[in-house]
């Protein structure tokens, strides 16, 4: 559905050939909404702006959507929708079961690479962040029609392996006992074994080649390694109410076969060129080559990508990719994008697309970390957030902090703010929604029944059924540019309409057709905030 405002711009754009910069209007006397698209001609054209403005308006034919145009002061054009459109399409958004969302014409396959933790290590803040915004952007493309195939690309492959299983031989330790947490500090213990210990850093090494190598005990122990790990990735995802499950993971590990391959490839058609002993491909714009053969034979993060791309295409037929992580990381998917693009593996007319986010910040404002300057787990975050609410409120307030700002900016984990029921948070979203079902329980309860909108005179009436008509606009532009705050923006104008709306019209205490109208449209902005919710992966309880 096409927006009411959108309707309008494109029509003053056809007539004047330029962008008519529509904007709301000051004051409800002005109307609905104004353009300066007079005044801008007038200066063109060295004409009285008042005439050239008169001139649009006898030309402009909007009389199925707008009361009469007027001009108003030095020669501004306003609109003031009218009352049966905004009923109308409040009815629409009520009575439409994807509530205004606009399903695609043109589905496509969209991988989505999120998440991806790292074996033997807890899932820390940063794995929060890409955990919330990809389960958002696959709730959205799936909403609107696209087939979205999650890919959780664990690291779960690299030397870091030869050490930890080496470890664990030596100190006979059972690792089917272990829990996430165990496991991390046994890639501690390791580590610094590995470290203090020239002796057990050779045979770290060793064991490396003998899990390449395919060595059965060694493989048995790393595979183990991974199952503690999943467990304790599931049992995030399952607290955090994410869509992640085992089908979708396909850890670095994965592409262990394709390597060689690769890089035999890109060596073959002259991509990729021996650089000191090592392969690498240059890519245009970037002072380094990527390094898809290390020079001791080894294949890394780099090169694990390339046969990633290479898959999504290939086997999974992705029409778009789209990637999250750490904004740090930006400049390693634009290269990797870069070489695939050159090896033929990357279509041009598929979409690569990284979304790079922000660190999280403690309340102090700098990067977020534990007393003894540690990194702070997830689990731990979610423990802090729940000190101070509900479970389910703690977890809108987390993902609603997390979505709601641009993305690639930090931003400060103040469990405190982020709970309330009042600003702009989860909570207050929830309450909003939990507040509409209130009205029509209780509407329900004294035998309230309500159909269409029909009556829409109030301005602050009329602003939420505008709001109402904007939702699958709104969130078109949110998939297009993967921006979610622009969503938790529109909810956020769309709980204040809401309030201000029960504020200055009666619902319950109305007669008649007014109430049965009222009722509509708080009947529609339910369906609004809950679907919404939904697509930021929020909850929306029916009481709070
Ligand atoms: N495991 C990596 C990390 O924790 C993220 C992997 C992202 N995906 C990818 N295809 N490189 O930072």
């Amino acid at each position: 559905m096409q927006s009411l405002p959108a309707l309008l711009d494109s029509r003053l754009r056809a007539l004047t050939g330029i962008d008519p910069e529509m904007r709301p209007a000051t004051k409800p006397q002005f109307g609905h909404f104004q353009s300066n698209v007079a005044l801008r001609l007038a200066k063109e054209q060295g004409r009285p702006p008042r005439e050239v403005a008169t001139s649009i308006v006898e030309q402009l034919d909007v009389s199925d959507i707008c009361e009469p145009l007027e001009v108003a002061g030095p020669g501004f054009i306003n609109f003031r929708i009218r009352a049966d459109v905004l009923a109308q399409a409040a009815t629409t958004v009520l009575e439409d079961p994807h509530h205004g969302l606009n399903r695609t014409a043109h589905p496509q396959r969209i991988v989505i690479d999120y998440s991806a933790p790292n074996v033997a290590k807890q899932m820390h803040v940063g794995h929060l962040r890409t955990t919330i915004i990809g389960d958002c952007f696959n709730r959205l493309l799936t909403a609107l029609g696209h087939e979205v195939i999650p890919q959780n690309h664990i690291g779960d492959w690299g030397t870091q392996f030869g050490m930890l299983v080496e470890h664990i031989m030596e100190h006979d330790i059972d690792v089917a006992e272990l829990d996430l947490a165990g496991a991390e500090q046994l890639y501690k213990d390791s580590k610094k074994h590995f470290d203090d210990d020239p002796d057990f850093a050779t045979r770290a090494r060793a064991r490396v080649v003998k899990l390449q190598g395919g060595d059965e005990e060694t493989r048995a122990i790393w595979r183990q390694l991974i199952d503690v790990s999943l467990k304790g990735f599931n049992a995030a995802y399952q607290r955090l109410g994410v869509l992640l499950t085992d089908e979708h993971l396909a850890g670095e590990s994965t592409y262990n076969d394709a390597l060689p391959q690769v890089a035999a490839d890109l060596e073959q058609r002259g991509i990729a060129v021996v650089d000191d002993g090592a392969l690498v491909v240059w890519v245009e714009g970037f002072d380094a080559p990527i390094i898809i053969r290390k020079s001791d034979g080894g294949y890394g993060y780099d090169a694990t990508d390339i046969a990633a791309i290479r898959y999504r295409i290939t086997a999974l037929k992705a029409d778009r990719i789209i990637y999250v992580t750490d904004v740090r990381q930006s400049q390693h998917f634009q290269q990797v994008f870069g070489a695939a693009r050159k090896a033929g593996y990357l279509p041009d007319d598929v979409r690569a697309q990284h979304v790079g986010y922000g660190m999280v910040l403690g309340p102090d404002g700098r990067p977020f970390k534990t007393r003894d300057g540690g990194t702070v787990s997830l689990t731990s975050l979610l423990d802090l957030a729940e000190q101070e609410a509900a479970p389910g409120i703690a977890l809108a307030a987390i993902k609603y902090a997390d979505l709601s700002g641009a993305l690639h900016k930090d931003y400060v984990f103040d469990a405190e703010r982020m709970v309330q029921t009042t600003g702009d948070t989860g909570p207050y979203l929830q309450y909003a929604h939990a507040r509409t079902c209130q009205i029509l329980r209780k509407a329900e309860a004294e035998g309230y029944g309500w159909g269409a909108v029909v009556v829409i005179d109030e301005p602050a009436e009329q602003t939420l059924a505008l709001l109402l008509s904007r939702f699958g606009e709104v969130v078109d532009e949110v998939a297009a540019k993967l921006t979610p705050h622009k969503l938790c923006g529109y909810l956020y104008d769309l709980a204040g309409a809401l309030s201000a709306f029960y504020e200055a019209c009666p619902v319950l205490r109305s007669e008649g057709e007014v109430r049965s109208s009222r009722l509509a449209l708080v009947a529609a902005t339910r369906a609004v905030l809950a679907t919404g919710l939904q697509l930021l992966g929020i909850e929306a309880p029916e009481r709070m």
